[in-house]
């Protein structure tokens, strides 16, 4: 070796070692896990090594741990409202290395059944519309109303003659591919790649439910997840939702409050499965 190349080694070590001795010493960031309803967070909470509750306004969290590695457990209340807040909370309070959005939906997609679960390679706002123009005495047809683009802070958004399309809020890709990883150790239904639509409403129009799916791509609807998808991505938090068809009108599937259950459940095995790998 000549001198040269010798100082040319030791310069490269001085330069990595301090990113090397960083990455030992990074606190790690928790995983957090939202449910809005208590029967959708408390069982997860349930089952972190030494939880520890706190109250912050008015959302419960739970900090413990799973295999050694950090998880808070977040009941963000029900709706969009709530859940935006609750992953703003978290966002600032624990500084999250992943958001994991999970609980019950109804079904869009007549092939998905009761306990079948959605995995979000998207969800979308189905409450956040423009409606055309009309005169008294015309009526309402909320199939005729457009996109509106939330995240487009220019301009007047009822006014804007621009047709949006409809604002995608994508998943993670390595936690969905974490999500997708376990799905063999499900036996309740089964487990697919959809789009979840989220909005501070419950349809039981099946008109309006096909036209979603048909035009939307949606799988199923809750009321909470492309909120908490918009606010992870503000703050750069990869973000998956994953949700359980407690109920199915387009093809009488039954509402079964036991689901939540299931999906909890799921959920651990996904949290597992991500800590194994972010702890090689
Ligand atoms: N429509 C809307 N929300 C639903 N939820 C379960 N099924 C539906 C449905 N068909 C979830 C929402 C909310 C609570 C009412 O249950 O996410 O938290």
């Amino acid at each position: 070796m000549t001198h040269k190349t010798i100082r040319q080694a030791l310069t490269a070590c001085c330069l990595l070692l301090p990113a090397v001795s960083f990455a030992q010493q990074a606190p790690k960031g928790p995983v957090v896990i939202q449910g809005a309803m208590p029967i959708e967070a408390e069982h997860f909470a349930q089952r972190l090594d030494n939880p520890k509750e706190e109250q912050i306004g008015g959302w419960r969290f739970w900090s413990g741990t799973i295999d050694g590695y950090p998880v808070v457990v977040s009941e963000t209340l029900k709706g969009m409202s709530n859940s935006a807040a609750a992953t703003a909370i978290a966002a600032t309070h624990f500084h999250p290395a992943a958001i994991i959005n999970q609980g019950t939906a109804g079904g869009h997609d007549p092939a998905l059944k009761v306990y079948d679960i959605v995995l979000g390679k998207y969800s979308v706002n189905l409450g956040a519309f423009k409606t055309p123009h009309k005169l008294k005495g015309e009526g309402s047809d909320s199939r005729e109303w457009k996109p509106m683009d939330l995240l487009a802070s220019k301009g007047s958004a009822g006014e804007d003659k621009n047709a949006h399309t409809m604002r995608q809020f994508p998943a993670d890709a390595q936690l969905l591919a974490v999500a997708n990883s376990v799905s063999k150790t499900y036996s309740k239904g089964k487990v697919v790649e959809g789009v979840i639509g989220s909005a501070d409403i419950w349809d039981s129009e099946l008109d309006r439910i096909s036209f979603f799916h048909n035009t939307y791509n949606t799988s199923a609807e809750e009321m909470e997840t492309a909120s908490a998808a918009q606010i992870a991505a503000a703050f750069n938090i990869p973000f998956v939702g994953i949700r359980i068809l407690s109920n199915n009108i387009t093809n009488d599937g039954k509402y079964d409050p036991q689901t939540g259950l299931a999906c909890q459940d799921y959920v651990y095995q996904v949290v597992k499965a991500y800590i194994a790998k972010v702890q090689k």
